[in-house]
């Protein structure tokens, strides 16, 4: 154990499970990060050894992913690489190991506070007696137990609130007599439903308020800009309608960079003095491809804070007033102007990745919008950087989203290019499939009936998407002859 920043010291652990589980066991230790940090995670019983060595972790939990793996001999190397490191293990066939293997067992259903108590009982067996004057640290280990026993028993016997270990491994010391009845499994609560993608109900024919669409997610570098940028240039051209684009990174904007507009001499710091009204807006916004109107942010973080919560408001007001359809782009934090924005907008997407700590975060994310009362018939997920062959399937991440992606985004690698260029890709390569699948999400987002143009639908024809690459076509022309 190393010292926290206070006086408890913080265990370190090293997960080692398949990515759904590594998100639950995250998801407990999430609240006690001042007692439990994980220094690293594992998928496969090689990259745990792995790890081990590299982390010398006070801890590891072996989860019941780690498929194939045997506890008394993976037991057996972690003590090779990690002698100091304890180890928790949550897998079923570790009956008959040696008790001096090391290997304390979980159950599977364990509580957070019964993990957290297993995990700083492992890495501190001797400070599970309470004394008088005892420690913050042994005190933690006590009130933790506490709290797991006012849960009932979702642990096994062999686990966390079972009286002080010896220091010795003894995985034998909490397993049933060989002859003994199997204790029944403790009741496991059904998981939520899956939510659904449900269909987007078009735009009331003359509905004159524009719709806002935030692209978000808690994490940085997961396509956010990538996606608002193109998002926004595809609607315009897809569905022939006035769209604006509005940077609400506003410390570190990028659609400027993103649809090389970034010379141009306004941003929203204009509205740090003057009133937000249709003249201003106006003179402030850029032209980006395909006719866009983008509104950049701010030239300076400094300038940030000075954008408040109403003056965002009352742009989106504006806009709405005078736009088919307002895409934000969104920092990879939450804060109140973000808040806000997600809260009255008309579709949310959150882009996630197949990197576990944006899971992590995503599901984190939906958790708090659930709490802050958003709709979730609101929140599109996607998940960007689909490559071809991934080691986690798509549908893992909706089970522990427990949420349906609206679709994927494909890796390209020509979108680091498009970024460079200010280009972006739905204009630079239409036929690439991250700019089929961007237009997917657009007729998702506007059903054929909600376009001001909308042709009658042919059966059985592909017009829709014939029809936009020939807009697609006609912007880059307009691209070639204004650049
Ligand atoms: N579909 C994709 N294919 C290939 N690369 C991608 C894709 N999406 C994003 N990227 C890469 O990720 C980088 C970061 O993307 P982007 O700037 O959109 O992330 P972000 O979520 O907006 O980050 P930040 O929170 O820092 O603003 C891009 O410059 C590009 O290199
Ligand atoms: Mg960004």
């Amino acid at each position: 154990m190393r010292d926290g920043q206070g006086a408890v010291p913080v265990t370190q652990v090293l997960i080692a499970d398949q990515i759904a589980h590594i998100v639950e066991h995250l998801e407990k230790l999430a609240d006690f990060s001042d007692m439990v940090q994980v220094c690293g995670i594992a998928r496969e019983p090689t990259e745990v050894v792995d790890e081990a060595r590299t982390r010398q972790p006070d801890v590891v939990l072996l989860g019941p992913g780690i498929a194939g793996a045997d506890a008394h001999e993976l037991a057996a190397q972690l003590h090779e690489v990690a002698p100091d490191a304890r180890i928790l293990s949550m897998l079923s066939n570790g009956n008959g190991s040696s008790p001096d293997n090391g290997v304390t067992r979980v159950a599977q259903s364990i509580s957070a506070p019964e993990l957290v108590a297993a995990i700083r009982r492992a890495a501190a067996p001797h400070d599970t007696v309470v004394e008088p004057g005892a420690t913050a640290a042994e005190r933690s280990v006590a009130e933790l137990d506490a709290i797991a026993a006012t849960r009932g028993s979702a642990v096994a016997p062999a686990a966390a609130a079972a009286p002080a270990a010896p220091p010795a491994p003894h995985i034998d010391a909490v397993d049933a007599p060989p002859d003994a009845a199997p204790p029944a499994p403790p009741p496991v609560a059904a998981p939520d439903p899956i939510h659904e993608v449900v269909p987007r109900q078009p735009r009331t024919p003359g509905q004159v308020r524009g719709e806002v669409f935030v692209v978000h997610s808690g994490k940085g570098g997961v396509g956010k800009s990538v996606l608002a940028s193109n998002l926004a240039v595809a609607l315009a051209v897809e569905t022939n309608s006035k769209v604006a684009l509005l940077d609400l990174d506003l410390q570190h904007g990028d659609a400027g960079v993103m649809l090389h507009i970034d010379a141009h001499p306004d941003t929203m710091e204009e509205f740090i003095t003057a009133t937000v009204d249709q003249e201003s807006l106006h003179r402030v916004l850029a032209t980006g491809p395909g006719g866009v109107r983008v509104l950049l942010a701010p030239n300076t973080p400094d300038k940030a804070e000075s954008i408040s919560r109403t003056t965002v408001r009352s742009i989106l007001q504006e806009l709405r007033t005078r736009y088919d359809h307002i895409v934000v782009d969104t920092p990879a934090h939450l804060d109140a102007v973000v808040l806000d924005t997600i809260q009255s907008a008309d579709a949310l997407l959150l882009v996630t990745t197949f990197n576990v700590t944006t899971v992590k975060s995503a599901r984190s994310t939906l958790r708090l919008l659930r709490t802050l009362g958003v709709d979730s018939g609101r929140i599109l997920l996607i998940l960007n950087q689909m490559r071809p062959r991934m080691s986690v399937a798509r549908t893992e991440i909706e089970e522990v989203l427990r949420f349906r992606m609206l679709t994927q985004l494909s890796y390209d690698p020509h979108v680091d290019d498009a970024v460079d260029t200010g280009r972006p890709m739905v204009l630079n390569h239409p036929r690439s499939p991250l700019s089929r699948e961007l237009i997917d999400i657009v007729r998702y987002l506007v059903p054929a009936v909600s376009r001001p143009d909308a042709p009658a639908p042919v059966e059985g024809s592909d017009r829709p998407h014939a029809l936009a690459l020939r807009r697609f076509a006609l912007s880059r022309r307009w691209l070639r002859m204004n650049s």
